[in-house]
């Protein structure tokens, strides 16, 4: 496994327990229907190892509903004269793990020691598969170096598997090692194992429902081995399925066993067959090409992926590394084939946040998706629009009209944020004023709708969320004694204030919002009227209703703003209390001044994360260059980035209105978060939104690409130490590649002869020929 290249490897030398949560989400391996976390196959005391299926959600013995950890498919144990080889039982010699990005196989290689200083080699590599969503795959390689052995190989699924609930509150400073906290992290049982065996074929199986919801889990198995095993049990035992392998290997010789697993559920859409014969099939279907084939298969998708979504940057190795990494997972989080799931805070590669769905899916990771794999970005729209349900009742349960999105989201829509922190001291109030994700998710459709040009998505889902969640807005806005129209008792994005009114950024999206949805109303009905009646039936919306909405945004109050253009970010913020921002920690994010933590800022102006700028950021027509440098430079100073979104915005926002000093700065923060766990928390799962706010620092941000007045605009200002930035987006259905230097950046539109796009280019048209490169200056 050497020579790997630095670019598109991740790679972990040497076992440390202290890091291996760390190492188990960074080498997650999935394919947006699943993510597997890179534990390793044995497991060891202190793995926090996961399976998690999108979408597949239960609450029973649990405060909070949990994305359930599913049965382990990589379930492996292997024995060698006695000994078991795992970190626990035997001693690691030498260890090295290898993720490929460009392929998405994890490869393994680790040498054990037994007490008599034998040592066997084991190596693996597994997959989930990006060919076929429904398979996952896994080879062990076991090798006795220096000694005959009898090796034992026991391969199957394991379905006792428990959420974690709370972490446990530690005194500070009391360093236990990471098996010691996980003895003592409170579980919970989502599943409830209803068969397991082997059929007459020889395939194993293992089928599960989650309590609550009861969701059917249906694994299947094959497990053949490179050469006859002297011996062959199939064993099932408790929750557990597996076949035993014993092998007599004489010195240096391999022994292969390889693992095809089939996985459905009841809750896959279309897809109403019976899961177990389709898990079945799954195996049956891939029996002849076998893990090879698996992998051959998986690698040709792999190389599809990143034809469309590869930002290459040149010149700086651990930046390069650090965007493919950050693309890497946003590629296994996504899957465009189900239009019932969305992308959970911490995607499918740990149980942080419990696999709820936030804003981060709108605002954060849908830009990504939606320059570089539209329909995936269709799909995860789509998930709003199934759980229009949801939201609506609960709007009604607020005493509101139309549909209001939770502030938490899972499987239905309903409100899924707890009240309160785990060991009850502090309270959430976001799940009550974090009202703005309903007019997020307003805002992503219109952005898909203007980048693709895909004017259906309207009628098929878009208008329907629209006209709903413009309802909400109408019923739940207050009128003021000027008759001016406002909201209290709320959170903006920056969630150290809470219970404030007027919040800017609040007021400004409703107030677009309501114009958006009477401008796509007044379309559809010159467009599609027939369309649009057949919605307005469903609904119940007629054109009066519509034609309130124009005046009724047109009342929404403004916000107030200094005469340098800084905007209040809500009534009465400028008279709280200025808290200097003085320290930094050793990954240069701020820390709290002395006496403030999360749940005492209020009083302050200390922010948690962009809010005015996020307005700012994502209505960029709407601010002048001068308005936003005020802005930046007033609330930057003030701003503590204890969201990992925040950085991103930042680094954008600052190249936007000139000051690229503390881009690069912002980009590292954004960007490294995972890759050097520099907020200590990785071990709960990818920061997915933020390897989403780094594409955007890339594309956004350095590329200076954004769509201005409608039209696909850019601005390149490279960091010094790239050299080039490369990447493709999908611009009204075609795509635009790009590549960026310091002095000159060039563009071609790849599409069918005959085709144009005029774009903009640091303000100047350039015309673009299909097929025909075109290079302009770079002035920045
Ligand atoms: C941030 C939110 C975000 C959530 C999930 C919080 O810390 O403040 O903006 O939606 O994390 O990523």
């Amino acid at each position: 496994m050497s020579g790997h290249d630095p670019e598109w490897t991740l790679v972990e030398h040497g076992f440390d327990r202290a890091r291996a949560g760390y190492r188990e989400t960074v080498f997650t391996v999935g394919n947006g229907r699943l993510g597997t976390r890179g534990s390793l196959e044995e497991g060891h005391l202190g793995a926090l190892s996961g399976t998690y299926l999108a979408g597949v959600y239960d609450a029973h013995d649990s405060p909070v509903i949990d994305l359930v950890n599913a049965p382990d498919w990589l379930h492996t144990a292997v024995w060698v004269d006695g000994v078991r080889l795992d970190p626990d039982a035997a001693e690691i010699v030498e260890h090295e793990r290898v993720l490929d990005l460009r392929t998405g196989l994890l490869h393994r290689s680790t040498t054990f020691a037994d007490r008599a200083g034998r040592c066997t080699r084991l190596r693996s590599v597994r997959l989930a598969s990006m060919a076929d969503r429904d398979l996952c795959a896994l080879r062990v390689e076991v090798t006795p170096l220096g000694h005959d052995a009898e090796v034992v190989v026991v391969a199957g699924v394991d379905g006792h598997r428990r959420n974690l609930d709370r972490l446990p509150r530690y005194p500070d400073g009391l360093d236990l090692p990471p098996q010691r906290r996980w003895d003592k992290w409170a579980r919970s049982t989502h599943l409830d194992v209803r068969e397991l065996g082997f059929a007459a074929d020889g395939t194993g199986f293992l089928h599960a429902d989650t309590i609550d919801r009861g969701t059917r889990l249906a694994f299947a198995f094959a497990v053949t081995a490179g050469r006859a095993a002297d011996r062959s049990t199939d064993l099932v035992e408790g929750e557990r399925v597996a076949r035993r392998l014993e092998f007599r290997v004489p010195d240096g010789e391999t022994v292969t066993v390889d693992k095809l697993v089939g996985i459905a559920t009841s809750r896959d859409p279309g897809r109403p067959d019976d899961p177990g014969a389709r898990a079945a099939a799954t195996v049956a279907a891939h029996a002849a090409g076998g893990v090879d084939g698996a992998v051959r298969a998986s690698t040709e998708a792999w190389a599809e992926l990143w034809r469309d979504s590869e930002l290459q940057v040149v010149g700086h190795e651990k930046d390069a590394l650090a965007l493919r990494f950050g693309t890497y997972h946003l590629l296994i989080a996504a899957n465009p084939d189900d239009p019932t799931v969305s992308i959970g805070a911490k995607s499918l590669s740990g149980e942080g946040y419990r696999g709820h769905v936030f804003w981060d899916s709108e605002i954060l990771l849908l830009p990504f998706y939606l320059y570089t794999r539209p329909e995936t970005a269709r799909s995860l729209l789509c998930y709003r629009h199934h759980t229009l349900p949801g939201a609506r009742a609960l709007s009604a349960e607020n005493g509101t009209r139309g549909a209001r999105y939770a502030w938490e989201a899972a499987d239905t829509g309903r409100e899924e944020c707890p009240r309160w922190t785990p060991d009850g001291k502090d309270r959430f109030w976001t799940r009550e004023e974090e009202l703005h994700v309903t007019a997020d998710v307003a805002y992503a459709v219109r952005e898909y709708v203007a980048v693709t040009g895909d004017e259906r998505f309207l009628l098929d889902a878009g208008a329907e969320i629209l006209f709903e969640t413009a309802r909400f807005w109408v019923s739940r806005l207050e009128e003021r004694a000027d008759g001016s129209l406002g909201l209290s008792n709320v959170m903006g994005p920056d969630e150290f204030h809470s219970h404030v009114a007027e919040n800017a950024f609040t007021n400004r999206l409703v107030r677009w919002h309501l114009t958006e949805a009477v401008d796509v109303h007044r379309t559809l009905a010159a467009t599609a009227p027939d369309r649009l009646a057949g919605i307005g039936d469903a609904i119940g919306l007629d054109p009066d209703e519509v034609a309130g909405w124009a005046d009724v945004a047109d009342r929404v109050r403004r916000p107030v703003a200094r005469p340098d253009g800084v905007i209040e970010q809500f009534d009465g913020y400028f008279d709280r209390l200025d808290v200097p921002i003085e320290s930094w920690d050793e990954n240069d994010m701020p820390r709290y001044p002395p006496g403030y933590h999360h749940f005492n800022c209020e009083d302050t102006k200390l922010l948690k994360q962009p809010d005015v700028l996020m307005l700012m950021y994502l209505l960029p027509d709407e601010y002048p260059p001068e308005t936003q440098r005020a802005n930046f430079e007033y609330y930057e100073a003030r701003t503590l980035h204890k969201s990992s979104l925040s950085p991103s915005i930042h680094a954008i926002l600052g190249l936007q209105v000139g000051d690229p000093t503390m881009a690069v700065r912002y980009f590292e923060r954004s960007a490294y978060v995972d890759l050097d766990d520099n907020q200590g928390n990785t071990i709960e799962g990818m920061h997915i939104a933020a390897a989403a706010g780094t594409w955007q620092i890339a594309v956004h941000g350095f590329g200076g690409m954004r769509m201005l007045g409608g039209r696909l605009t850019f601005a390149p200002r490279l960091p010094e130490r790239w050299e080039r930035l490369r990447f493709t987006v999908r611009w009204r259905g075609h795509p635009v590649r790009v590549d960026l230097g310091h002095d000159e950046s060039s563009f071609v539109l790849d599409a069918s002869p005959g085709t144009t796009q005029g774009i903009l280019v640091d303000g100047a048209e350039v015309l673009l020929v299909a097929g025909d490169p075109v290079t302009v200056p770079t002035k920045h």
